[in-house]
């Protein structure tokens, strides 16, 4: 897989890339790269936003410098481009990412995301540019980036091998395996502390009884049984 994410704060990743699950995806061959808007921007001095038509707060990421950044990184006209690879614009207001959405982005090969500034992006870069438009939840943060670091983080952790652990990531919350109910408790050395016991059935090696009452914790934590 190929991510591309289209910042004004490239350098911001650079700590996230060392971050081992995603150092352990690059090492297999899958890449994240940042693209500064600001690099190709038709505009003098660097600028990359506007005041907003019709008045109000803030800036706006214009349209002309996002096809721009687009058309240098992929040599096409940027509305052709989002028919062969996914186009995400982080938005408060998009679908809200879930681990449903979440594997299906990490089916996809390429991923571009967009990360917006300020008031956000002028709506044109939304509609012509981009298929979907992705939120981490109903809250407004100052900009994309954390947002796409989110995204890349729960999408890469699914890649095969990015995790430690090949089992880690296909039986946790949310996941199929457990209905998509939060994941069941779990417990470590030492078995008593302070008085603090960890339930009998996990220390007696009975794997069917354990699997059993996990999934029953599991569908407890989901406000089920
Ligand atoms: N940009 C600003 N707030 C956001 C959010 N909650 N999700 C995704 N992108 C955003």
């Amino acid at each position: 897989m190929n991510i591309d994410v289209f910042t004004l704060f490239p350098h911001w990743f650079e700590w996230f890339r060392g971050q081992r699950h995603v150092a352990n995806a690059l090492a297999l061959g899958h890449a994240l790269e940042c693209v500064d808007p600001r690099a190709t921007t038709p505009l003098g001095a660097g600028q990359v936003d506007d005041t907003p038509f019709g008045g109000g707060a803030g800036m706006v990421l214009r349209v002309d410098v996002m096809e721009a950044a687009l058309r240098a990184r992929y040599g096409d006209d940027p509305v052709a481009v989002r028919s062969r690879r996914r186009v995400i614009a982080l938005t408060p207001g998009g679908r809200q990412l879930d681990d449903a959405l979440a594997s299906e982005l990490a089916a996809e090969p390429g991923l571009t995301l967009l990360c917006g500034r300020y008031e956000g992006f002028d709506e044109r870069i939304v509609e012509r540019f981009c298929t979907d438009e992705v939120s981490i939840g109903r809250y407004v943060l100052a900009g994309g980036e954390l947002a796409a670091m989110v995204v890349c983080d729960t999408v890469l952790r699914k890649l095969p091998g990015a995790l430690g652990h090949a089992d880690s990531a296909l039986e946790e919350s949310f996941s199929p395996a457990l209905e998509g109910a939060p994941e069941y408790p779990h417990y470590t050395r030492p078995a008593d502390w302070r008085g603090w016991t960890v339930p009998e059935i996990l220390l007696s090696g009975h794997h069917e009884k354990i699997r059993l009452w996990r999934l029953e914790q599991s569908r407890r934590r989901a406000g089920g049984t």
